[in-house]
């Protein structure tokens, strides 16, 4: 058993590799550029080149692939529909989808597209519809606790239900390692409690021992300061509409998938933030 592991690079595809390396499954990590993927990982890691946006990498990357951790990236002129043809026709057996919780009630977003896609494919799938990634904080919103002590994003005074990436990549592992029991099931994975941006600014606060606060900005706000920093406006964008429910109040669901599926207790903010507290050294 291979396993093909998409996004390699970004937050959860990384916790996935790690994950499976710890049980001991066989993988293979995707990237556009191995080059800098082996400057920036080392040796550890067997890569391959794919890149959803150029067919003629599919076939290689899919190469002795069975199982096949799928995540969908940002990005114009994607064959995403013909890389999960190779993937079928290559012999894939088990596809896991990273998701997004409440997508079903989402149907103007890629998630939706994606899952219908994978649906029809005949394919056993399992999809991982996550919360709100805690990583975030040490990702996009890094810069700004860093630079300015704040959370800086939209979401109103609306909550929202964290989850840590690395509970994600346990469930990823989970669906390998017991393919027919995880097929054709749809898993929403949260932590176990939601929360809104004061609070997490109060607990990051406490933790790392200086003032961090949530100022709440307006959307406008928002935009006008991303994109006089620089910040490409299409992920402006895509951050606002991360946050867009979240401001309606429309985030803030708790499932319990994570401890039935695993047996153990969602990880917890606070744990999240001791072990991620070197991120946001200040410059
Ligand atoms: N952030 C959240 O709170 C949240 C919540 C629920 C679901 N999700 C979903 O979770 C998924 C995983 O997100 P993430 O945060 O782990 O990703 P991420 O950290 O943003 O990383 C993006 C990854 O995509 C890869 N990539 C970019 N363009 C590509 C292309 N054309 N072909 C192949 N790979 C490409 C990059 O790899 P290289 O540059 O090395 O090629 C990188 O590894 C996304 O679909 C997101 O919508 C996110």
């Amino acid at each position: 058993m291979t396993v093909l592991v998409t996004g390699f690079t970004g937050k959860v595809g990384y916790e996935v590799a790690g994950n499976l390396k710890k049980k001991g499954i066989p993988f293979k990590c995707a990237t556009r550029n191995v080059k800098k993927a082996i400057d920036r990982y080392g040796d550890d890691y067997d890569f391959v080149q794919l890149d959803f946006a150029e067919p003629a990498t599919f076939a290689s990357a899919l190469h002795v692939v069975d199982q096949l951790f799928l995540m969908y990236p940002p990005g114009e002129n994607l064959r995403f529909e013909e890389f999960l043809a190779e993937a079928k026709q290559m012999g894939v057996q088990h596809i896991t989808y990273i998701s997004i919780k409440d997508v079903q009630f989402l149907p103007f977003i890629h998630h939706f597209k994606n899952e219908k896609l994978i649906r029809n494919l005949g394919v056993p799938y399992t999809f991982i519809r996550a919360g709100y990634f805690m990583q975030n904080l040490n990702d996009f919103l890094c810069r700004e606790i860093k630079e300015r002590q704040r959370i800086f994003v939209p979401a109103g005074k609306g909550k929202t239900s964290f989850v840590d990436v690395r509970d994600l990549a346990e469930v990823v592992s989970l669906s390998f390692q017991d393919s027919e029991q995880h097929r054709y099931k749809a898993y929403t994975v949260t932590g176990a409690e939601a929360l809104d941006f004061f609070e997490v600014a109060d607990k990051m606060t406490t933790i790392l021992g200086r003032p961090i606060s949530y100022t709440n900005p307006s959307t406008k706000e928002f935009k006008e300061h991303m994109l006089s920093s620089g910040i490409d406006k299409a992920f402006v964008n895509v951050v606002i509409g991360i946050h867009f429910p979240t401001r309606l109040g429309l985030a803030k669901g708790i499932s319990t998938d994570y401890e039935e599926l695993t047996g153990m207790k969602p990880t917890k903010i606070e744990k999240y933030i001791e072990d991620y507290q070197n991120a946001w050294n200040q410059l």
